[in-house]
């Protein structure tokens, strides 16, 4: 989704929003553009495409400051290179870069039009430069300020000032915006990696703050005009982290992180009480009093997020014995949900800034609900505003598609379900035995890890089908959800994941001779049943490839491709099962030649509806 950043401060601002830009790339946009104040007069370059595409169209001696530039993901209007951002006013005194949707711009743009006004782009972010511009007499904030009053919808937008390059200023409603602050320089932008090679000093702008930067100073005030005051916190990424190293792109980058994230997510020992057989977690804000009140449990989270929010409510109802519902969050939110003192809701989710699991946690405590959020990026919308959670310490997930921040996730639920279970059902014994496995996993990881060769020779096979199925029962089930999900993402090949015990109420009439099956056949309760349904696709000559964890006689004959996973309890086996599919899905992108990293039309982190 769209990107942000601005400067501000003594060096040029050119290469230090070119390298901001790089660093937003990974959150998926069309075009890109840059606009800087030289000699007091605004310069603007924008351009359909990739980042390199802009570069290429940039002077070589490109110099100016401040600057604001944008990665755009197509909302409103074509991709083009006039529809890219910043967007100038009509007179070139103020240009804009804004992410987010603003819902009343039409009739703003035909009122702006009548006062003859013309426009150049298709956006709705060309009205908020011109609303300014007509406001703009001598303060630039009162103008911001009173264009903002006008405008309904969504943003986090940077405003320059041609006649005034002594300030920027920002103004967030619904989009995240964040200040870094350096040496005697402010920078601004969506997202933290965009700044993270400057100043790990920052500090979050809430909905409706507007911020005035100067280079050595900073102000924020509410709508009331009020000044706010903000404690500056600091980023625990490194810069390394956000970079590939040795690897060809950032998705196996992240999914061979997953033996040191999954133990960074268990606190390396620091969130489990081995003695005790449980966990103990920080910051959910609840007293064991009111582990015993709750009643009943709704995950909720979109994509990949939900499908950890599925797990998690698996594991929550099997160990904790608590009535659990996983739920996509942009249903939840339009539901009339019955919302009861003694539920409890989790909003899972990696950025934390998805606006249909922040706005569906948003209606759930306007209702009075309590939400506890299940986080990566610390300091993020649905960090700050659920009322407790659990960070997932992931590191930062630059592949659009999500596959360290899935087995955090449901980690993180792995320890909740434990320690309620715990305080609810589970013996001592049995909670001991779900800790003493969950160590031993990031060593199995590892293994599959080391086999990878393996699943690139199934996926040079298999690279040539144009539609997949996935299927598992159980805790399995979204599992062959989630491999559905990476595979489509990555690759642009059909796959859907079904609950196996569903496919003969439907999807087997998709089987036949091309269209794989891809079994995840896990030993415990439902294990015969995945057998059994594996025979009704045999029979029908469709090809099976099954990832199990049980190597016998029975499943080799069933199966025409099989990947073991090391033994392990049914109910931990996701950390293990969604592996070898995210490689799976991995190798047959990079096999076809796609763009692993940014797949089309797909955004890292969805701020829109
Ligand atoms: C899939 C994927 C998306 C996200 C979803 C939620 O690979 O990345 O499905 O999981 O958009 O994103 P977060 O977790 O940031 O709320």
């Amino acid at each position: 989704m769209c990107g942000i950043i601005g400067y501000i401060g003594n060096r040029n601002a050119a290469p230090i929003l070119l390298e901001g830009l790089k660093r937003l790339e990974y959150r998926g946009y069309d075009s890109s553009g840059i606009g800087l104040i030289k000699r007091k007069r605004l310069a603007v370059y924008k351009k359909e495409g990739k980042i390199a595409a802009l570069e290429r169209t940039l002077p070589k001696d490109i110099s100016g400051k401040p600057g604001i530039a944008h990665t755009r993901w197509a909302t409103h209007g074509q991709v083009n290179d006039i529809n890219a951002h910043p967007h100038a006013s009509f007179d070139n005194r103020v240009a804009v870069v804004h992410n987010g949707i603003i819902d009343n711009y039409a009739p703003i743009k035909h009122k702006l039009k009548q006062d003859g006004i013309s426009f150049r782009s298709e956006t709705d972010s060309e009205v908020i430069a011109n609303l300014i511009a007509r406001h703009y007499q001598d303060d630039p904030e009162v103008a911001v300020q009173n264009a903002l009053r006008q405008l309904e919808g969504t943003y986090g937008l940077i405003v320059l000032f041609t006649d005034n390059p002594d300030l920027l200023i920002g103004a967030r409603n619904g989009s995240p915006l964040i200040v870094g602050v350096g040496e005697k320089e402010m920078l601004l932008a969506s997202d933290v990696s965009a700044m993270l090679a400057h100043t790990k000093q920052v500090f979050y702008i809430e909905d409706r703050e507007t911020v005035v930067l100067q280079k050595d100073s900073y102000k924020t005030v509410n709508t009331e005009n009020s000044v706010v005051d903000k404690t500056i916190e600091k980023i625990e990424w490194e810069l390394d982290e956000i970079e590939k190293g040795d690897y060809h792109h950032f998705m196996l980058k992240e999914i061979c992180e997953q033996p040191e994230t999954i133990q960074r997510a268990y606190g390396g020992g620091g969130r489990l009480l081995p003695d005790f057989g449980t966990s103990k977690l920080g910051g959910l804000n609840l007293g064991k009093q009111d582990f015993f009140e709750i009643d009943s449990v709704i995950t909720m989270g979109m994509g990949t997020a939900y499908y950890a929010a599925m797990i998690g409510s698996y594991l929550l109802e099997h160990m904790a014995r608590l009535p659990c519902k996983a739920e996509r969050a942009s249903e939840l939110r339009y539901r009339n949900a019955i919302v009861k003192k003694n539920m409890l809701f989790f909003a899972v989710s990696q950025s934390g800034e998805t606006l249909d699991t922040l706005s569906a946690m948003r209606e759930i405590q306007h209702r009075g609900g309590r939400v506890l959020g299940i986080c990566n990026v610390v300091g993020s919308t649905i960090a700050r505003e659920s009322d407790g959670g659990v960070y997932i310490h992931a590191g930062p997930e630059i592949a659009v598609a999500s596959t360290k921040a899935f087995t955090s996730q449901v980690t993180v639920f792995l320890l909740l379900a434990i320690m309620i279970g715990r305080m609810r059902d589970i013996p001592a014994s049995l909670g001991k035995r779900y800790i003493n496995e969950l160590t031993t996993i990031p060593g199995k990881i590892a293994f599959i890890l080391e086999r990878k060769a393996e699943i690139e020779q199934l996926a040079e096979k298999y690279s040539k089908a144009r539609s997949f199925l996935f299927l598992g029962r159980g805790v399995s089930y979204p599992v062959a959800m989630e491999g559905a999900l990476k595979l489509k993402e990555v690759s642009y090949i059909h796959a859907e994941g079904f609950s196996a015990g569903d496919i003969k109420h439907g999807p087997i009439a998709l089987v036949n001779e091309e269209t794989p099956s891809l079994f995840i056949a896990v030993e415990g309760e439902t294990f015969d049943k995945t057998l059994g349904n594996m025979e009704e696709i045999k029979a029908r000559n469709g090809r099976i490839i099954t990832i199990t964890n049980s190597d016998n006689e029975r499943i080799r004959e069933l199966s025409d491709d099989i990947f073991v996973v090391p033994e392990t309890n049914e109910l931990l086996s996701p950390l293990l099962t969604v592996v070898p599919l995210q490689l799976f899905a991995y190798f047959i992108a990079s096999i076809l030649g796609k763009d692993v990293d940014q797949p089309r039309n797909l955004a890292k982190t969805v701020t829109v509806e």
